[in-house]
């Protein structure tokens, strides 16, 4: 199974992701994490995204392609992955198809989380993540274990996070309509418990 999971920053694809890989076996292929890692590791990659990151901006098509390259070619990835928060731009889409065409495949399914902006900032501001897990959690909806060594992500400061929703906006929301023509979305509600949200995912994908 080739599945995309599409939705505005804080919307739950990351936690969704997690929770959908360990079901279906495949692996969650998030560029978010993939350049927060880069980052970490002081790559060329990682100190070219970091300043467009921290502005809410998004880094170039070319170097997000060629870390998708990198990471679609492992083996774990041959049986299916998860596409988290990739594509973002109509570029990105366009070369995703052209990269899976040539071994013959395409996505399957692309599932749209649809969660109110307003909802957006209070989940954003309240996730804290554990530095050695890379587990997600939220202060309130969804409290880490007492001792968890958290980090509180660069970008989730409030103006930075109405700079990725206006992103989301202009960028990656037109990709929905691409996909709705192609007969593969399925939209589902975000808002309810992170429980109420799986099951409905897996709803969809039944
Ligand atoms: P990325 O890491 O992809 O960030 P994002 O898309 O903005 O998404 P988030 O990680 O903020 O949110 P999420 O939807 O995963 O929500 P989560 O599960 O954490 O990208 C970061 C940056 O990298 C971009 O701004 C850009 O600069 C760059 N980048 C990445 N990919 C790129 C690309 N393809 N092209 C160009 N640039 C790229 O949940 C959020 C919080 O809500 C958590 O605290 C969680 O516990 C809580 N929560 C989750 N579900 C629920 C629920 N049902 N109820 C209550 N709380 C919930």
């Amino acid at each position: 199974m080739k599945l995309l999971l599409l939705g505005p920053p804080g919307s739950g694809k990351g936690t969704q992701a997690k929770r959908l890989a360990e079901v279906l076996g495949i692996p969650q292929v998030s560029t978010g994490d993939i350049l927060r890692e880069a980052r970490r590791a002081g790559t060329d990659v990682g100190k070219r995204a970091a300043a467009i990151m921290d502005s809410g901006g998004l880094v170039g098509d070319d170097i997000v392609n060629d870390l998708v390259r990198e990471r679609l070619g492992r083996d774990d990835a041959k049986k299916g992955f998860i596409l988290d928060g990739y594509p973002r731009t109509v570029g990105q889409a366009e070369w995703l198809d052209g990269y899976l065409a040539e071994s013959g495949r395409k996505l399957d399914v692309t599932l749209v989380l649809d969660v109110p902006d307003d909802h957006i900032v209070d989940r954003i501001v309240g996730r804290r993540t554990d530095r050695a897990t890379g587990q997600i959690y939220h202060l309130k909806y969804n409290p880490p274990p007492a001792g968890a060594d958290l980090v509180l992500r660069d970008d989730d400061r409030e103006e930075v996070v109405r700079a990725r929703l206006e992103a989301y906006q202009r960028d990656t929301a037109p990709l929905i309509d691409l996909y709705t023509r192609r007969g593969i979305v399925r939209k589902v509600s975000g808002i309810g418990s992170m429980d109420e949200v799986m099951a409905r995912l897996k709803e969809a994908l039944t």
